[in-house]
């Protein structure tokens, strides 16, 4: 599997670079099949991101919205995901609410994981999966010492107890799922994210490194990230 590591110079290169590969994937996604399945990732280095998309004209009846991972919040609440992700995007675009497909997290990890995974089976393969990369190596809510489930019987969802970053308790695509895609981008920022890159680089068994997509993976990563791994 390749792993395909970007430096970006800049912040502005590193959004316009994130900014690129999302609206090419869609373009070629909605040209070959009519429609774009797009993962989103959850944390805060994403938000430009989003803001971005917000700011350029897309034809959004095409575009159908997942979410890797949710934390198990009040549906309202500020630190949920989707609420992030309306906030810095979807309140300032016209998209159907039924191509948002957000997570039902408030009701808790296992009755959102199996919601989720029935909704999932509308879609076979996402044309392009986004993830965060945490301090220590997590991505979505696929967390060191849990099950990342990475087996070929895997569930798609996964139910997630004992969070190391709050809350303690999530939903997340299961490795196997996020993997199940054309294109994977891993958006990452930040010297604080600089030991999990280079455990990542030293072939070290974090979860990023568990999301396998049969294309490979491109890791996008600041000067700050990337420096000294
Ligand atoms: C979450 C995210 C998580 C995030 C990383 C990075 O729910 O917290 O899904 O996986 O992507 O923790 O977060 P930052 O981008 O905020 O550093």
């Amino acid at each position: 599997m390749q792993t395909r590591w970007e430096v970006a110079e800049s912040p502005q290169a590193w959004l316009k670079r994130a900014l690129a590969q999302v609206q090419t994937a869609a373009a070629e996604a909605i040209a070959a099949r009519g429609a774009f399945h797009l993962v989103l990732a959850g944390g805060a280095t994403p938000l430009p991101l989003y803001a971005a998309l917000a700011a350029q004209p897309h034809d959004y009846t095409r575009w159908q919205l997942w979410f890797g991972d949710e934390r198990c919040l009040p549906a309202d609440d500020p630190q949920r995901n989707s609420r992030a992700v309306q906030q810095a995007w979807l309140d300032k675009v016209l998209i159907p609410p039924g191509n948002v497909h957000v997570i039902p997290a408030e009701r808790g990890p296992q009755a959102a994981a199996a919601a989720y995974a029935e909704a999932l089976r509308a879609v076979d393969r996402f044309d392009l999966v986004l993830l965060g990369l945490g301090e220590d190596g997590h991505t979505a809510s696929l967390f060191p010492g849990q099950d990342w489930g990475e087996a070929e019987d895997a569930p798609a969802v996964l139910p997630v107890y004992a969070a190391p970053k709050p809350p303690p308790e999530r939903v997340s695509l299961s490795a196997r799922r996020l993997a199940q895609t054309q294109q994977a981008l891993f958006l990452v920022q930040g010297a604080g994210k600089r030991a999990a890159v280079a455990a990542w680089r030293r072939g070290e068994r974090i979860p990023a490194a568990a999301i396998r997509p049969p294309g490979g993976v491109t890791v996008l990563l600041d000067v700050e990230a990337w420096e000294g791994t």
